[in-house]
């Protein structure tokens, strides 16, 4: 029996990561988060860019010596192509084709949010995997999106946000009630020690399976505003109550439409991935569909929620599998559309 060894690398925001597997099975998944972004409240692309050509080399050293695979033991290269930022694609992208052509093996480019979803595909003794057709629903810093999943490489986007990215809802409010950048974990820490009825904040109305997010942001800072001005404390005081009353909304928003979706499509296979997946209030969402509605949710496991190399190499074995293989002619592409 043949082994397949696949190195991915994942450069299209702020994390540079790397991981080997063989035959869809993790052997190492390494990822370095940049931490100089903190201090801007957000993503800075041109430090992106210089901190992922520092990290890259040691990076991809260190997934293959955890992997304890030597690099003439590689089959082939998973890279990003995109979506993304530009200069940090680029660094991957570069990156990737160069150690294809050195070593002399495949090239394979992948969708970062199909890999998100195929997070789902990574061989695990204690994890049950969807099966075609399944929704998924994509929720990142970057994108929001349900998308009908029919194979690997078959999916369809039927509903996406109109603005803002559902993390950003998240990092917004986050950054609005003076938490640091990234602040979709902490509205979650603070959310499970609070009354997520206690303020009410508004769903927006958008049409079909389409989310809008840059309203709800903006209720937030006027619902703040007002507050403050009567009671300068009003924040410290109720921090744990708006956080999860923010959360209890948006996780609303989503299953909303994400049960608008089941219904279109009858579908009742519903897996969720990409950063917010790591929120626990979605997760107990999911969990509650399954009782409420007979639904089957798949809930990634933490370390594959946020940006990482292993959903990269999962797809890039899939994509070996096909002998579907890139040219080095292949360019980054931010926005990248399946
Ligand atoms: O997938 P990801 O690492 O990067 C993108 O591709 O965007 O997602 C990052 C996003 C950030 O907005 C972060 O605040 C959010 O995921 N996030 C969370 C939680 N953990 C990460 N949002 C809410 N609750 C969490 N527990
Ligand atoms: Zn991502």
């Amino acid at each position: 029996d043949q082994k397949i060894n696949i190195l991915a690398i994942e450069s299209s925001c702020d994390d540079t990561a790397a991981a080997v597997l063989c035959n869809g099975k993790i052997l190492s998944n390494i990822v370095a988060t940049q931490k100089v972004h903190e201090q801007y409240g957000g993503v800075v692309p041109e430090l992106a860019s210089r901190a992922h050509q520092q990290n890259i080399v040691p990076v991809i050293h260190q997934a293959l010596a955890k992997a304890n695979i030597d690099k003439k033991d590689v089959s082939a290269i998973a890279f990003t192509r995109g979506p993304g930022l530009m200069g940090s694609l680029l660094v991957g992208t570069s990156f990737a084709k160069s150690l294809s052509m050195g070593l002399n093996i495949p090239l394979i480019e992948i969708n970062h949010m199909q890999a998100h979803i195929l997070a789902h595909f990574i061989e695990e003794d204690d994890f049950e995997k969807p099966t075609f057709p399944f929704l998924a629903m994509t929720i990142s810093g970057g994108h929001t999106q349900i998308v009908k999943v029919t194979d690997y490489f078959k999916m369809e986007v039927i509903g996406e946000t109109i603005d803002d990215a559902v993390g950003e809802a998240f990092d917004k409010s986050a950054k609005i009630l003076g938490l640091p950048y990234p602040g979709g974990p902490l509205i979650d820490k603070y959310a499970q020690e609070g009354d997520p009825k206690a303020f009410k904040f508004p769903k927006p109305k958008v049409d079909g399976l389409n989310f809008s997010f840059s309203g709800f942001k903006t209720a937030v800072l006027y619902f703040v505003q007002r507050e403050t001005k009567n009671d300068p404390e009003f924040v410290e005081k109720n921090l744990k109550d708006i956080c999860a009353s923010i959360q209890y909304t948006i996780i609303g928003i989503l299953i909303d439409k994400l049960k608008k979706a089941v219904k279109e499509t009858g579908i009742t296979q519903v897996a969720i991935a990409g950063g917010v997946s790591a929120n626990s209030g979605i997760r107990q969402a999911l969990k509650d569909a399954e009782q409420k509605w007979g639904w089957k949710c798949f809930v990634p496991k933490f370390e594959y929620t946020t940006d990482n190399a292993a959903m990269i190499g999962i797809a890039g074995y899939h994509k070996y599998l096909k002998k579907d293989f890139a040219d080095f002619s292949v360019t980054a592409q931010s926005r990248y559309k399946f």
